[in-house]
């Protein structure tokens, strides 16, 4: 079963590559705009949200394909996030998907519009699908949602103020579901938004990718103290560095580990309403032991 599952994602991760590739083909470049956001873009990446997309719309009744500009466009999201969140006025990395970040290549200025016409340019992506308009309007408002201040944003702007001082678990857990929780969450839902997913599979799928989600961002504070640079793509040790509260500062590595496997557990119990779940459930459990 592991390896159909790991066939499925390397399928579905093909077929995510392929369109991101194209996105920005016959467009007028400017500058080194464009090849700052492939240069992040298509720099490799786990393309989890993307596979979740996906495999959540094959969950829902819908076929994959049908969610792909969906889940392109989630994957624009999360690389512009990535790329504003290593700059030097936030986390300062110089590391990502095992490349030099974008501004250490482009420059502070360069990076910055790269992200802002990633943004962007992921919301014509979602209006590219080969769906009925009101699933695309649906699909507006849930990304949007989870990108913006009520989500991703309102997230790094608590992981942000939050640097020096100790944030409590409740202060951390609601930074970790906006940060990272929400974007995942989006990525789910928009795929059952292109199966054309009721409001109780909608629901159901919600509350098995916000358990994910978090259960995502412990374990990346956990790897930015076990890992290293080689296996991670990233540096380590940048949330010690820059004075982070995470998981790890407030519940030390066993209880991070704990923590995983509780919200795990939550994940797929929310998953009981459906007829097969079984690569949402080796997702979620392969993602809690995952090592990069
Ligand atoms: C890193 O996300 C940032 C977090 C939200 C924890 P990923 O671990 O999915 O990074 P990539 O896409 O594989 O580079
Ligand atoms: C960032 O969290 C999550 C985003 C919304 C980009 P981190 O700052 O922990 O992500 P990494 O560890 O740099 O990938
Ligand atoms: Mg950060
Ligand atoms: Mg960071
Ligand atoms: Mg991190």
């Amino acid at each position: 079963m592991e390896k159909d599952f790991t066939q499925l994602m390397a399928q579905d991760r093909d077929m995510v590559e392929d369109r991101l590739a194209r996105i920005f083909d016959g467009e007028v470049h400017y500058a080194s705009l464009q090849e700052a956001m492939e240069y992040s873009l298509l720099a490799g990446g786990k393309r989890i949200r993307p596979i979740l997309t996906l495999e959540t719309c094959r969950l829902c009744g819908g076929e994959p394909e049908a969610a792909l500009p969906f889940a392109c466009a989630v994957e624009m999201i999360h690389t512009y996030s990535l790329i504003h969140d290593d700059l030097p006025a936030m986390d300062n990395d110089d590391l990502r998907r095992g490349r030099p970040t974008n501004h250490v290549v482009y420059g502070e200025a360069a990076a910055i519009l790269a992200g802002d016409a990633l943004l962007t340019a992921a919301f014509e992506q979602l209006t590219e699908a080969n769906l009925p308009d009101e699933q695309i309007v649906e699909a507006v408002r849930c990304l949007s949602r989870a990108a913006g201040s009520a989500g991703m944003v309102g997230g790094q702007a608590l992981d942000m103020a939050g640097e020096g001082h100790a944030l409590d678990r409740e202060e951390l857990e609601l930074l970790q579901s906006l940060k990272t929780g929400a974007l995942i969450s989006a990525a789910a839902e928009l795929g059952c938004i292109a199966a054309g997913g009721g409001t109780e599979q909608r629901a159901r799928v919600r509350a098995y990718a916000q358990a994910l989600g978090r259960a995502f961002q412990v374990r990346d504070d956990m790897l930015d103290v076990i890992s290293s640079p080689e296996e991670l793509g990233k540096p380590v040790g940048s949330d010690q560095f820059n004075e982070k509260s995470t998981f790890v500062t407030a519940l030390g590595l066993e209880g991070c580990a704990a923590l995983v496997e509780r919200l795990t557990r939550q994940g797929i119990e929310a998953l009981s309403g459906f007829e097969s779940p079984d690569f949402h459930i080796w997702l979620a459990l392969s993602l809690a032991e995952r090592t990069k």
